[in-house]
């Protein structure tokens, strides 16, 4: 299929090390331990944390992750803030920046902010020295490769900068294992003799532990366009029985028995069917909002608006799970205790990017509710950060916003602890630890008549309904 000659690699560096630059360089260090993997971030606390000795302690919280930072780091994994050095001395450069909603402007609230991407095509213009092969991993609309070649053109020497399109399709929580073990790699490039040789070498990589049949080429657009049509399929299914567990709710149908019976159905297919409070993380919003402003952008009014209900939905199922909330306990919630379980947007990750606790809990606190939330890896300056943010989102002045976080939130380290005096108890994330956890304890702190909302399906609604609790789970 490709006839041009594969590159010998020594040095590999990506720029951006957060969730995805920081696991998919230690898989590569760890799979290629003749190639030096240089992972870099203009943020050096980022970094400095990525090189403490406390492997508790790094950026990211993902299964798997420190054990392989232990193995590689200083061997042939390498963190650092030195953008200049790595980028001339590497042949291959990632990008995995950031690619966030614009927050200004024209396309404000839809398309992707290319802010960083545009810096780091201006970095590796102005330290390259030598042929570059690189490589967009971040989720970019389609059509961006061409804006990088135009900066990257700009160049009075011969260098050659050959640009591909490598989407990365990990899920977080499973980005180990994702990335040891992918459905799929997919690698975009030009079809001229460079392209083909660039498209050739990071194959090389990646087949060193993917089965080539697994590795598919394509042209460029293709492999941007199927990045964001993957995370829109997906970001579907869920909107698709979230929309459906709204219709059981008040027919007597159960979600989970519909999505057995419909998933039962190969062409279907039962994986992304569980019915939750909604979909969350740094992705699907964005990138379908990204698509939904591209389709208009080429004139495509319908298509626009066919992706864009995915999101409609999502936020009418987080909007749903509040006002039942609020409804259960007596249309107010107003300087009641209530206990939230779980912050990350799932579970087994540390991000609570987007996630359906932030929309619920700032809905709560706007309602005068006073919230103890309780979540294993988040951190408790992350948890303000975000519901400052929200505060903010929703027109609250600077002293509002900090009488709020000073009177209405508390942040606990111990689960049981949290529901002491609680009315009612919203499970956000499905955390295993919630799937165990002594009920008969729980009830016995709370006041009467206590509540449990399962955003997540999780719980055993009979055994704790035989305690005392009203149960409400969502899709039931
Ligand atoms: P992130 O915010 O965790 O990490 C991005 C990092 O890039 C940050 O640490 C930031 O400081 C750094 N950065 C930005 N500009 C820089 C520059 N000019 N020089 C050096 N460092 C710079 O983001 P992420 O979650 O890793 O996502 C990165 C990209 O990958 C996005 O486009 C995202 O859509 C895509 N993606 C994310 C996931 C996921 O699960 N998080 C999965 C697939 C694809
Ligand atoms: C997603 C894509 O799965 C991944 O391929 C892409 O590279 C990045 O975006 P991520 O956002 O990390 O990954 O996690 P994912 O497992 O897709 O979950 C996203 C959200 O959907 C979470 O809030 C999760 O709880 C929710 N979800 C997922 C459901 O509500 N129901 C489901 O059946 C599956």
């Amino acid at each position: 299929m490709l006839s041009s000659e594969a590159i010998k690699i020594s040095n590999i560096c990506c720029i951006g090390a957060g969730y995805v630059g920081g696991p998919t360089m230690a898989v590569i260090a760890k799979m290629c331990p003749d190639i030096n993997v240089h992972v870099l971030d203009n943020n050096e606390s980022k970094i400095k944390l990525w090189n403490s000795k406390d492997l508790n302690n790094l950026p990211v919280y993902e299964p798997g992750l420190s054990s392989l930072i232990h193995e590689c780091r200083g061997k042939n994994l390498f963190f650092s803030t030195d953008i200049k050095k790595n980028i001339s001395r590497s042949e291959i450069i990632f990008m995995a920046v950031n690619t966030p909603t614009k927050t200004y402007g024209s396309g404000k609230g839809m398309a992707a902010d290319l802010t960083f991407i545009e810096k780091c095509s201006r970095q590796i213009l102005k330290y390259s020295k030598s042929d570059k092969i690189v490589v967009e991993k971040s989720t970019l609309p389609v059509k961006t490769a061409e804006k990088i070649k135009s900066i990257l053109g700009n160049s009075n020497t011969n260098i050659n900068f050959e640009v591909v399109s490598n989407p990365e399709f990990l899920a977080e929580g499973s980005a180990i294992n994702d990335l040891f073990k992918s459905d799929r790699v997919l690698i975009g490039g030009e079809s001229t003799k460079s392209g083909i040789s660039a498209v050739q070498t990071l194959c090389r990589i990646y087949s060193r532990w993917i089965p080539k049949e697994k590795i598919l080429t394509t042209n460029v657009w293709s492999s941007e366009l199927s990045k964001l049509v993957s995370n829109a399929f997906l970001a579907q299914r869920i909107s698709s029985i979230n929309s459906i567990s709204a219709l059981c709710e008040k027919t007597g149908a159960d979600i989970s028995e519909v999505s057995s019976a419909v998933g039962m159905d190969k062409r279907i297919g039962k994986y992304f069917l569980n019915s939750s409070v909604g979909f969350g993380g740094s992705c699907f919003k964005k990138d379908i909002l990204n698509l939904v402003y591209l389709s208009k952008f080429y004139g495509l009014h319908e298509v626009a608006d066919y992706w864009h209900q995915v999101v409609k939905i999502n936020e009418y199922q987080m909007n749903r799970f509040f006002l039942t909330i609020l409804n259960n306990l007596f249309q107010t919630v107003y300087k009641k205790n209530l206990s939230i379980f779980g912050w990350a947007f799932k579970k087994n990750t540390n991000d609570s990017r987007e996630s359906a606790s932030i929309y619920v809990s700032t809905n709560l606190l706007i309602e005068g509710a006073i919230l103890n939330i309780y979540d294993p890896k988040v951190e408790s300056s992350k948890i303000i950060n975000d519901l400052e943010f929200a505060l903010k989102n929703h027109g609250k002045s600077k002293i509002e916003i900090s009488t709020i976080i000073n009177s209405q939130i508390k942040i606990h380290n111990d689960l049981y602890e949290s529901v002491i005096d609680s009315h009612a108890i919203a499970i956000l994330t499905e955390w295993d630890i919630f799937k165990e956890l002594n009920w008969k304890r729980i009830y016995k702190f709370m006041v009467k008549p206590a509540f449990v909302f399962d955003g997540r399906r999780i719980v055993d609604e009979f055994k704790l309904k035989k305690i005392g609790l009203n149960v409400f789970k969502i899709g039931s």
